[in-house]
């Protein structure tokens, strides 16, 4: 990346919220998609180590839930990552969740066509009563490309608490998703990265339009914010399995049995003081400042 695409970026990184589309420019824009049919044909090119990571969420997928699993694709698009999960588990019973109804029904379209068992559900997943499932009925809770599309952390953490009623006492969520680093110059990093990545896979003048648009059009949080959030609405553990510059897969899994609030002390209080670190030399010597 050559100075002047770096300052622009860093610039429109340090503006934060400032320049982002609103909520319902974000919603609108996908509601409104031109082409169904060929919607997000890119996503291979976009994201590093494609393959890897989608094997990856299929294989802890596969240690986790029941061979004929109930699976929630949260931001299903045209169903993409569905039909890859009915390709590797048949048996499975898939609802796609979307903003735009019509990527819903060329999804349906699809499915329909493979004979898959499935049932789709228009909404905002970021909006708090906007989509309604049953509790504790589904094995796992899948999403891809999508979640980045949260604006603020409180709008993530709605979610994150929606998803742990939804899933069973002992199910999973697996997020493969856009994520940026705990401090600016660490999000820089990955841009850079994924610059290359990008020059790789598209003609030169794609690249920043790809990178400048992702500023504009997602809000994602870093790591350590997602898998708080996840541990803070009472999930029982969380995960970072997959981590690469900008994408990550991470996930939580189980649910605690006690209201949110209450086990979120609880984890907090087991949790040993600094003094008590179980593993106190190396716990000192990581420290970096
Ligand atoms: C980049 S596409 C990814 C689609 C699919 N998950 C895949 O991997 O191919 C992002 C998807 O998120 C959906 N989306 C964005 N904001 C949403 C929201 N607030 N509620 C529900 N779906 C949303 C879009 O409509 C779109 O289908």
């Amino acid at each position: 990346m050559d100075d002047r695409m770096f300052s622009e970026i860093r610039d429109m990184l340090d503006q934060g919220i400032a320049i982002k589309e609103t909520r319902e420019q974000v919603n609108q824009g996908f509601r409104d998609v031109a082409d169904a049919f060929n919607f997000f044909p890119n996503a291979s090119k976009v994201s590093p180590d494609f393959q890897y990571t989608h094997d990856l969420m299929f294989r802890t997928m596969a240690t986790l839930v029941p061979p004929a699993p109930s699976v929630l694709d949260l931001g299903a698009g045209t169903g993409r990552l569905s039909k890859l999960v009915l390709g590797r588990f048949p048996q499975s019973q898939v609802t796609l969740v979307d903003i735009s109804e019509k990527l819903l029904k060329e999804a349906a379209r699809q499915l329909e066509e493979i004979g898959a068992e499935f049932r789709t559900v228009a909404g905002d997943l970021f909006a708090n009563d906007d989509v309604q499932l049953e509790a504790d009925s589904f094995d796992c809770v899948v999403s891809s490309y999508a979640l980045c599309h949260g604006r603020i952390e409180s709008e993530y953490e709605g979610l994150y608490a929606r998803i742990r009623n939804w899933i069973k006492p002992g199910g999973c969520f697996l997020c493969l998703d856009h994520v940026h680093g705990s401090k600016a110059e660490l999000t820089m990093l990955g841009f850079e990265d994924w610059a290359e990545l990008l020059r790789r896979n598209f003609p030169e003048d794609r690249v920043e339009p790809i990178l400048k648009n992702s500023l504009i059009e997602d809000s994602p949080l870093d790591i350590p914010h997602h898998l708080s959030l996840l541990s803070k609405v009472g999930f029982e553990s969380v995960d970072v399995l997959w981590k690469k510059g900008l994408f990550a897969l991470y996930g939580g899994f189980g649910k605690t049995v006690e209201s949110p609030d209450v086990n979120h002390k609880a984890t907090r209080d087991a949790r040993p003081e600094p003094s008590q670190s179980l593993y106190p030399d190396k716990s000192k010597g990581c420290r970096t400042q």
